[in-house]
């Protein structure tokens, strides 16, 4: 055998693979790490620039706790939109006003009085625990730039984030180019040494034929009988499962005529669930309201105002002011002479939660009789942008519930007789829905 001395050029030719697969990735990484922090400082300073000395992160956080109920960056609220306002007026001026207006105004500062009246006489809170620093601070934030102000906190920081997106996808790609390198330069390899061979004279050797796999495993009869079975076995799980799903649609959630946001409404602006679906306590149906009762609120409310800094806003503010103008639409309201026209297109809401005909469900036994939270069926309403349905609402799911919730008794003359002979009867001391014949076939159908 004389095969020997090719292994020098083997190895020679796997360590220049290596070598070139390590320079190239660590170059990756170098770039990896150095956009990130060009990228920070830049952002940096360009907030401390016209910010003065103020941290625009603590004055985000001040901005959100103490002036927020009366201001916003940009659009007028109670006060005016603060964006910008640390050059509207000198610094001192700006301590001071912000310690305490009223004394200002008071004084008879022309400024502080004229901006009184422009603002209905509005009183803005004194803060005199405020420090010139906090102000600073504040100031700071009120003094970023829209677009930055938004979505990063900490400056620089979502640049970062971006940063790394990219490079993952770039070293991605550097990886499968090494790869790609590597296979062609074992191809090489083998063709080099083929050649080798043959120049020294030397018959590779060809693999014995051998018995095939597939061959020998038809030949196993045991091997056959017990991948059937796994293979039968499996089929019917997915089946059974498939089977299971049809008429449940847990997680339906349809396009509505009206974009209308259960997390601006009742979790934002914090409006009772009862409010709008006012039969839920005392019919079998919860119903959704008539348009009438949302022009309770939105004959004042045609603009869309949610600050654009909150988590709860998911589009644009024209995209919502667009979807308040359908309501409108719909009951015919003319906002610029506030009066309704008398041309009405009724909204067809697509219904989302549907039992069966043939299942009996009352809203009234459940919210008011047991007092079951809307939630624990319907999920975490108050964050859902666009309503879904959060239970499988299966047969399986009523009567557990039925299984594990107590029977409310306090306070209930008619179910305090009742409890104490069934619970004599089971011997228990709480009654459980099940207990008290919620799982009786007749209960649920008819
Ligand atoms: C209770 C409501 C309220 C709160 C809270 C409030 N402000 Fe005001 N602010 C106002 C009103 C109203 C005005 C307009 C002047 C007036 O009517 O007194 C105003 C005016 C201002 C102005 C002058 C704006 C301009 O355009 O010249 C600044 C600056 C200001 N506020 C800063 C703050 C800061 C900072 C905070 C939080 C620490 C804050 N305000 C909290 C109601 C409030
Ligand atoms: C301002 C009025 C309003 C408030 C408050 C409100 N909803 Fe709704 N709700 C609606 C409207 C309108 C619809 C129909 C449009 C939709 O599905 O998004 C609806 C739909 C629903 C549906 C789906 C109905 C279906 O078709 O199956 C459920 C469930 C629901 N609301 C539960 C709640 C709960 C729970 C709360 C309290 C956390 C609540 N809602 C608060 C107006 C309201
Ligand atoms: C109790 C008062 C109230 C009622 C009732 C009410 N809304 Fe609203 N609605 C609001 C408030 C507050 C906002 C947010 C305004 C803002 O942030 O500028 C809003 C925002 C909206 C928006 C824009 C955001 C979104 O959800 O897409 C639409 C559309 C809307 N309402 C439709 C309706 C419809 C349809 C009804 C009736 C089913 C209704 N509202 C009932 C108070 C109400
Ligand atoms: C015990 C579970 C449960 C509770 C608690 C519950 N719901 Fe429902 N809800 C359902 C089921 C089940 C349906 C489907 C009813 C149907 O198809 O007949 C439904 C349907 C609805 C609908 C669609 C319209 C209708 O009446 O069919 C609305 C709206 C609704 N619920 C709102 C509410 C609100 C608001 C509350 C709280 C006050 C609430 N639900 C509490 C289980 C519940
Ligand atoms: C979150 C728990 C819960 C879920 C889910 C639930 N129920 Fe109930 N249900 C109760 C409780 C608690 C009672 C007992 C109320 C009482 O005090 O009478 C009850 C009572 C009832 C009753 C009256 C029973 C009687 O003894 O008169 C009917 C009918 C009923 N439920 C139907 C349903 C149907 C249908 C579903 C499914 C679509 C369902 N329930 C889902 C908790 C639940
Ligand atoms: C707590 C209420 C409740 C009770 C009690 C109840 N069911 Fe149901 N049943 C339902 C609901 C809800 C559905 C609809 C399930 C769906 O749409 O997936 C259903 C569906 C069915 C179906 C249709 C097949 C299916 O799974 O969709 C049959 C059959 C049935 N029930 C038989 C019975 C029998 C028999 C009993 C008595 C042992 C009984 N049910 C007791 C709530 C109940």
């Amino acid at each position: 055998m004389k095969k020997v001395g090719n292994h020098t050029s083997i190895s020679r030719i796997i360590m220049f693979c290596l070598a070139f697969s390590l320079s190239f990735s660590l170059s990756v990484f170098a770039q990896d790490a150095a956009p990130a922090d060009a990228a920070a400082a830049p952002a940096a300073d360009a907030a401390g620039a016209d910010a003065g000395a103020g941290d625009p992160a603590k004055g985000k956080e001040l901005f959100n706790t103490l002036c927020a109920a009366c201001h916003k960056l940009d659009a007028k609220a109670t006060g005016p939109a603060l964006r910008n306002v640390a050059e509207k007026h000198d610094r001192e001026w700006l301590y001071s006003w912000i310690k305490n207006s009223s004394a200002m105004i008071k004084a008879g500062d022309p400024v502080a009085v004229k901006l009184f009246n422009e603002n209905n006489q509005a009183v803005m809170t004194p803060f005199p625990q405020l420090s010139n620093q906090d102000i600073d601070n504040i100031l700071a934030y009120t003094s970023q730039p829209a677009e930055v102000a938004a979505p990063a906190p900490t400056p620089g920081g979502s640049q970062v984030a971006a940063d790394n997106g990219i490079n993952n996808v770039l070293i991605l790609g550097a990886l499968v180019l090494v790869l790609v390198v590597l296979i062609v330069m074992l191809a090489l390899v083998n063709k080099t040494l083929k050649r080798v061979a043959a120049a020294n004279g030397i018959e590779v050797e060809k693999p014995e034929p051998s018995v095939s796999l597939w061959q020998a495993y038809a030949k196993n009869q045991f091997l056959v009988l017990v991948t059937a079975i796994l293979l039968l076995l499996s089929a019917s799980y997915f089946l059974y499962g498939y089977l299971m799903q049809i008429g449940v649609d847990q997680g339906y959630e349809p396009i509505q005529p009206i974009h209308f946001s259960h997390k601006i409404h009742a979790g934002d602006n914090g409006i009772d669930c009862k409010y709008c679906h006012s039969s839920a306590r005392v019919s079998k149906h919860s119903g959704i309201p008539s348009l009438n009762v949302c022009m309770n609120c939105h004959k004042n409310i045609a603009e869309f105002q949610g600050d654009k800094d909150s988590t709860y806003v998911e589009y644009s503010k024209e995209f919502y002011t667009a979807e308040i103008q359908k309501l409108y639409d719909a009951v015919g309201w003319d906002k610029s002479t506030q009066t309704y026209t008398g041309k009405q297109k009724p909204v067809k809401w697509v219904r989302i939660h549907n039992l069966p005909d043939f299942v009996y469900f009352n809203h009234a036994q459940h919210v008011s009789v047991a007092g079951v939270e809307c939630q624990t069926c319907h999920g975490p309403v108050e964050t859902f942008e666009i309503m879904k349905q959060h239970s499988s609402l299966t047969m399986g799911w009523c009567i557990n519930c039925h299984r594990e919730t107590d029977v409310k008794i306090e306070g209930n003359a008619y179910y305090e007789k009742i409890h104490d002979e069934l619970a004599k009867k089971y011997g228990v001391t709480k009654l459980t829905a099940a207990n008290m014949g919620g799982t009786e076939c007749g209960k649920c159908h008819y």
